[in-house]
């Protein structure tokens, strides 16, 4: 089936969807999600969004921050950009109707304001410990008012598609009519969230398999800083909990790390302890986790009054319970996971990647703005500012030169129905546990060199099945995660340094 719009873009999540909102109503856009509309890590988030919203703080010191965390390698055009676009994208939320939580005291800002690792001032708007539910309802809630947005849920990305140089759309996998329809537009957009499922143990939704870095990367865009994985510190350690995350905020509003003795770590590792940034907590948990052979620490809010706690994170202390933890008279096991992607897809401060008529925001791209490691807070807000900015320049875009080839039909006439489907969850298992084992938190050239080879023979295997037969979600998925991973795993390797999120034994931090 062939489609045609303006404007294609793939993921909705708050990059897509901001950008959707944002761009000019007389467009045509189709957005494009593989699972349902609200499936992403927006959804998921809890901590919150920074900005600079109160009179005794500065875009200086939000700038400050952000260059710290990142190690002093952000491109300093890109964070001053984003820090000084924060304040508005924020009223646009609240124009929209996001519910943030009001503030305790009359008179200074009316939205409460929280802390986290990293940040100097208390400048996190969020909506209790659900801010990504919010946002993502609010955003959902908007688009599906505009009548000149299509919504395409169940489709996914094979593979953008290019001619004369130009990116004029992409083939997508329909999963449930088992079928690839061509989508053909002015303009795409990549704005499909991060990689972190490339890892065993991961904080994400299962879409976050790196899709729209491994179609941008083979359609001939730099990438960038893929060596910088975030794990975030702090995920629920129990059996049946999967992914769920124990907020950051918490520890801005005052929880300790524990070891199993109840003795509080963080301070012997750095003088900011649980509010250092999270690279370092991460790396102190894993220290202590190993030296000590256990399986999780813990983080322990209970000498909080119970009051204070159920209300700033109802969600947390409703799902902790689920699973017999009281978290306000006991602490909570907790173990480091990969948690955001800082690296991706190179573009400019519109948005705009190599490749013309080709756009990447939000988890997907790489800005310039996180450098070595992403400060709290700070990816929400860049979906949103890229969303704005790069609806900008294609609206303008759109304005002087719309004209592309169509995108031809899918042929799969040579290829077979997949056979051993279990063949390929073995290949997703593979991947994520090598990953895991030797490109995670700590990082030496032996692990990497071993994980080099593995993938090569990987690749072979997905590659020569691609060759072979009809695709699926779950093929479409691996054979974008098998390019996500071998580049990490470069990015990795060419760097002959340990600075941020990539830390490599061999190359001790100066
Ligand atoms: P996502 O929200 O992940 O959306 C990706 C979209 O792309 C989805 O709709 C998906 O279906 C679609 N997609 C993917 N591949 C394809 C394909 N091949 N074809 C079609 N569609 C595709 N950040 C903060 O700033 N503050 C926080 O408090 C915070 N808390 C977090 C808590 C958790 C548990 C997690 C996981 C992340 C958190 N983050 C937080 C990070 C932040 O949520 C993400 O970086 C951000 O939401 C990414 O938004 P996005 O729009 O780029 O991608
Ligand atoms: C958290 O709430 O701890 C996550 C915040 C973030 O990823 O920015």
């Amino acid at each position: 089936m062939l489609h045609k719009f303006d404007v294609l873009i793939l993921g909705s999540g708050a990059a897509g969807l901001s950008l959707a909102l944002r761009l000019d109503p007389g467009l045509s856009i189709a957005v494009i999600c593989k699972d349902e509309l609200h499936e992403n890590s927006t959804n998921y988030a809890q901590g919150g969004i920074a900005a600079v919203l109160e009179s005794d703080d500065s875009f200086a010191g939000h700038i400050q921050d952000t260059m710290i965390a990142g190690a002093g390698i952000c491109d300093p055009a890109a964070v001053k950009f984003t820090v000084e676009n924060a304040p508005e994208c924020i009223r646009w939320l609240i124009e929209l109707g996001i519910r943030f939580t009001p503030a305790h005291e009359e008179g200074g800002y009316p939205y409460h304001l929280t802390r986290e690792g990293g940040h100097s001032h208390r400048r996190i708007v969020h909506s209790a410990d659900s801010t990504g539910k919010d946002l993502e309802e609010t955003l959902v809630g908007a688009v599906k008012k505009r009548a000149n947005v299509r919504i395409f849920e169940n489709h996914i990305a094979v593979d953008l598609y290019k001619k004369h140089g130009q990116c004029c759309g992409a083939y997508i996998y329909n999963i449930d009519a088992d079928r690839v329809d061509s989508f053909s537009a002015k303009a795409t957009v990549i704005a499909t969230g991060g990689a972190s499922r490339v890892y065993l143990y991961s904080s994400n939704p299962s879409v976050s398999s790196g899709d729209g870095i491994a179609m941008g990367y083979r359609a001939g865009c730099r990438v960038e800083n893929l060596e910088f994985n975030q794990f975030h510190p702090t995920c629920l350690y129990h059996p049946q909990a999967g992914s769920f995350l124990i907020t950051e905020a918490m520890r801005g509003e005052g929880a300790r790390l524990l070891l199993p003795d109840g003795t509080r770590f963080m301070p012997a590792h750095d003088e900011r302890a649980e509010l250092a940034p999270r690279d370092i907590v991460a790396r102190a948990i894993d220290y202590e986790m190993k030296r000590l052979g256990i399986r999780n620490v813990f983080l322990d809010i209970s000498h909080k009054p119970s009051e204070f706690v159920r209300s700033h994170f109802p969600g947390i202390y409703q799902k902790c319970l689920e699973f017999g933890i009281d978290i306000t008279r006991e602490p909570i096991p907790v173990v480091p996971a990969a948690h955001y992607t800082c690296g991706g897809i190179r573009v400019d401060l519109n948005g705009c990647t190599d490749v013309p008529r080709l756009y990447a925001i939000g988890e997907a791209s790489c800005t310039g703005l996180h450098g070595a490691n992403r400060l709290a807070s700070n990816s929400l807000l860049e979906c949103l500012v890229f969303g704005a900015s790069s609806a900008r320049h294609i609206t303008g875009l759109l304005k002087e030169n719309g004209k592309v080839e169509p995108v031809p039909e899918w042929d799969d006439s040579r290829v077979n129905p997949a056979r051993e489907e279990v063949l390929l969850l073995h290949n997703w298992e593979e991947i994520r546990r090598l990953m895991w084992n030797y490109v995670g938190i700590v990082r030496s050239d032996e692990r990497l060199r071993r994980a080099k080879a593995r993938i090569d023979l990987l690749k072979v295997e997905i590659n020569d099945y691609y060759a072979r037969h009809r695709v699926n979600r779950n093929f479409i998925e691996l054979r974008h995660l098998i390019v996500v991973a071998e580049l990490i795993v470069d990015c990795a390797m060419r760097r002959k340094q340990s600075i941020g999120l990539h830390y490599n034994i061999d190359y001790p931090p100066a």
